[in-house]
């Protein structure tokens, strides 16, 4: 068995994970990352791609910024397309703030990276994680590390950054534990294309097949989304039906969507969920660990960030500083902004999809709603401020 002890015991190289490892350093509070998957998985999993103005500022003022910097895509908009005609709204026009196309794959690389580079304990491939005496002054972090050592961290702080599946959050006992939900009954199919992207900025398409949306990676790689039924297997979408029905759904008049080879596809089912509390004794959630949105707002990896950067300032008090009050008010400081994104989330989810049962009156709201987005200032400004990220919580 070995021993090893540390300030903040991190569960989780996702977002939350390494950004609060590495603001923690900044600040001068020792921290050790653990996760369950290999560097080749983390670093290759494809989830989120636009990045908001607030949290690429933020990457920059830590020095994680780069890349994001040379590679990253800024985009001053977005399509929002309904009845067959594609509208823009101009984010730097109606609230001065923009969005950056940057996967999120490529955060992780780079804050995995600056930690290794930095000689901070980080370590992959772990298993049988567990986090326990909670309640104590010394709660404890188990696993077995990647060479099968039994391995017991004692800390101040755990940080439960372990995202939906992780084993943080249902280790707050259940009595204790509140939930607020809401499932969705279809998923999104999304796929990776070695093709250069057929528009200049996202398109958020509603049409009378569903919803689609065409997003990016690079100049060279698509990036593309179909909301399909819930459970939905993928082996019902071979690469030529899910090309004909992106096509379908995103076509408007004089406009081709290019095709090129899928280099990979899966489907994620769709849900809102928001947990409290937050901290258990000394164990705090973050990110996905604690809530998730649906993704058509593009909020989750923001929120994720955003939790951290609360959560970094108020363990550095804490541990370093010693004032625990700003500890005391992680969660409060959290949940306006968690419920602002859970609210544009499901705004945005529930005007652009497809509704199961085609009932004509929810379809007439959302083209109703679509009609005053892009017809109306200060409507196409609250989505501009909620989507950039500049809106007030
Ligand atoms: P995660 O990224 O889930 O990281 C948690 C980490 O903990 C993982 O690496 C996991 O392997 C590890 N782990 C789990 N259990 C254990 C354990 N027991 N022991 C050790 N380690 C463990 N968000 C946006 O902001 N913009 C978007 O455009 C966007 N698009 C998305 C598109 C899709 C298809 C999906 C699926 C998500 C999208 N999101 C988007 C959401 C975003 O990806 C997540 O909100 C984000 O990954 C949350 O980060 P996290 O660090 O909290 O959790
Ligand atoms: C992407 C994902 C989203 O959820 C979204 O709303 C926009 C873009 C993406 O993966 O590029």
């Amino acid at each position: 068995m070995r021993v090893v002890r540390t300030q903040v015991g991190i569960v989780g190289a996702g977002p939350a994970g390494l950004l609060l490892g590495h603001l923690l350093a900044r600040a001068g509070v020792e921290s050790l990352i653990v996760e369950d998957r290999t560097r080749d998985y983390i670093e290759a999993r494809q989830r989120a791609g636009v990045i908001e103005h607030p949290t690429a500022q933020l990457l920059r003022d830590i020095g994680a910024g780069e890349r994001l910097d040379r590679e990253g895509i800024v985009h001053g908009g977005i399509y929002l397309q309904y009845a067959g005609e594609r509208h823009h709204l101009d984010f730097r026009d109606l609230c001065g703030a923009t969005v950056t196309v940057y996967a999120q794959t490529e955060i992780v690389k780079d804050l995995v990276a600056a930690r290794l580079k930095a000689g901070l304990p980080l370590e992959f491939g772990i298993s049988g994680t567990a986090v326990e005496e909670l309640t104590s002054d010394r709660p404890v972090l188990r696993y077995t590390a990647e060479d099968g050592t039994p391995t017991q961290v004692v800390c101040d702080v755990i940080a439960g950054c372990d995202g939906f599946h992780g084993v943080s959050r249902p280790s707050i006992p259940g009595p204790l534990r509140t939930v607020q939900e809401r499932g969705y009954p279809y998923s999104w199919l999304g796929i990776l294309a070695d093709v250069a992207p057929s528009t200049d900025e996202l398109i958020y398409a509603h049409s009378e097949r569903g919803f689609a949306l065409h997003s990016l990676r690079t100049p060279e790689i698509s990036r593309l989304y179909l909301q399909v039924p819930a459970d939905e297997p993928i082996e019902a979408w071979p690469d030529d039906r899910i090309w004909a029905e992106l096509s379908r759904r995103l076509g408007v008049g004089g406009w081709t969507l290019h095709e090129g080879p899928v280099r990979e596809k899966s489907i994620t089912p769709m849900r809102s969920f928001v947990s409290s509390p937050m901290r258990y004794g000394r164990l705090f959630l973050a990110g996905d660990a604690a809530h998730i949105v649906p993704p058509t707002g593009a909020k989750g990896l923001n929120l994720a960030m955003t939790d951290v950067t609360v959560l970094a300032e108020a363990l550095t008090r804490w541990l370093r500083d010693g004032d625990a009050s700003l500890a005391d008010g992680y969660e409060q400081r959290c949940l306006r902004r968690i419920w602002r994104a859970t609210h544009f989330s499901w705004w945005m989810t529930s005007m652009l999809h497809r509704p199961l049962d085609g009932d004509p009156f929810d379809i007439q709201l959302q083209l109703s709603q679509l009609r005053h987005v892009t017809s109306s200032r200060a409507a196409a400004t609250a989505l501009a401020e909620n989507y950039t990220g500049v809106v007030t919580a």
